[in-house]
């Protein structure tokens, strides 16, 4: 069969590849880079494993502002790990990103234009120390909800990165919510503190979550290719469950009065999910999208002769070893 007739959906012998892929899927194999897979297979991971290098990425500009004002050098480090953590955590998907045949550059491109996302979570404002310890315990925490069914995806490369993604973000989710047991175990001014930073990242915190299973465009084909392990509403709920007792147990508000455990299906009701300021947001008209976009852009135009100087000694490197081997 030529390639030609591989590459037309209509072939018998493209459709037996389909139908192959299918049945790997079925028996839970990884597929790996060189494995045969439908293009939109591929174009469906680049969209959401790029989507998650960047949000790694621009997640660690709202935390960054903060490591310099620490309240202490136990606090600093603690937060200059994690930031540290989470540029490993973009470079890995970028890598695992890379091995579906885009390019890091072109993957730099389409962040830098907008032409792709990055998580809504990451364009609200750090105002106080306690948005450190909200970001740690709610972000961190629904994003170790996200992703620990990702450990398991289908394809290879993404599933091992998340391996160990998952194992730095229970340290990230420890951090911030130590921060905010020891706000809201200090003076009352410390305690409203904390209260004012979950009223701030509760609702952003549902919403990085993605659009309810009604509204997701994606999650239907993402499951049947066991990209996705469970909807969006299912890791919501996981995560409303997981984090109320959290709250309670250090003497804070959710910020949802319709908030009500349900003894009949086990989980907590809760309020309406004000989904026109999470399209604003993912629209980039969110508080902080100009914001992050800017430095971004900034940091990677302030960044070239880093880049040019590294491509330059790595050319020498080539050719004196060519010199060597010749
Ligand atoms: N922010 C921005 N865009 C979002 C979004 C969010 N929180 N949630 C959904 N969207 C976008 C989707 O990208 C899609 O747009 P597209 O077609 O242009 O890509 C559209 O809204 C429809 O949403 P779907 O639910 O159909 O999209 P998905 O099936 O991709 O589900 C998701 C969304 C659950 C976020 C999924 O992409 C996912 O699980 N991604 C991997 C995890 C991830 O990226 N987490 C982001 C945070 S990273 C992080 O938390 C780092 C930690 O260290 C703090």
């Amino acid at each position: 069969m030529s390639e030609e007739q591989i590459k037309n959906p209509g072939t018998e012998h493209s459709r037996s590849l389909e139908a192959q892929f299918e049945a790997r899927i079925l028996r839970d194999e990884k597929i790996e880079p060189k494995d045969w897979m439908p293009e939109k297979y591929r174009q469906t991971h680049i969209r959401q494993m790029s989507q998650h290098a960047h949000s790694e990425v621009v997640g660690m500009l709202p935390e960054g502002n903060w490591i310099t004002r620490a309240p202490s050098l136990r606090r600093k480090v603690a937060l200059l790990a994690k930031v540290q953590d989470e540029a490993g955590h973009g470079l890995y998907l970028y890598s695992a990103c890379e091995t579906l045949g885009i390019s890091r550059d072109e993957l730099y491109e389409q962040l830098h234009t907008g032409k792709a996302k990055y998580s809504s979570i990451f364009n609200y404002p750090t105002v106080t120390w306690a948005d450190m310890g909200a970001i740690g315990w709610l972000v961190d925490g629904a994003a170790i909800i996200n992703q620990v069914p990702l450990c398991n995806t289908s394809f290879g490369p993404y599933a091992r990165a998340m391996v160990r993604v998952c194992k730095e973000e229970s340290f990230h989710q420890r951090q911030g919510y130590e921060i905010m047991v020891k706000l809201t175990q200090g003076s009352p001014e410390q305690k409203e503190m904390a209260q004012d930073a979950l009223n701030r990242w509760w609702w952003p915190a549902l919403m990085m979550l993605g659009p309810t299973d009604a509204e997701s465009i994606h999650t239907e084909q993402s499951m049947k290719w066991k990209l996705k392990r469970k909807s969006n509403d299912e890791l919501r709920q996981q995560f409303i469950d997981q984090t109320v007792p959290q709250a309670e147990l250090i003497g804070l508000a959710i910020p949802d009065e319709d908030l009500k455990w349900n003894e009949k299906t086990k989980h907590y009701d809760f309020g309406a999910i004000n989904w026109d300021e999470f399209w604003q947001v993912v629209k980039g008209h969110g508080p902080c999208n100009k914001e992050r976009m800017a430095a971004r852009v900034g940091a990677w135009e302030r960044g070239e002769w880093v880049r040019d100087a590294a491509m330059a000694h790595a050319e020498k490197q080539t050719t004196s070893l060519k010199k060597e081997v010749s």
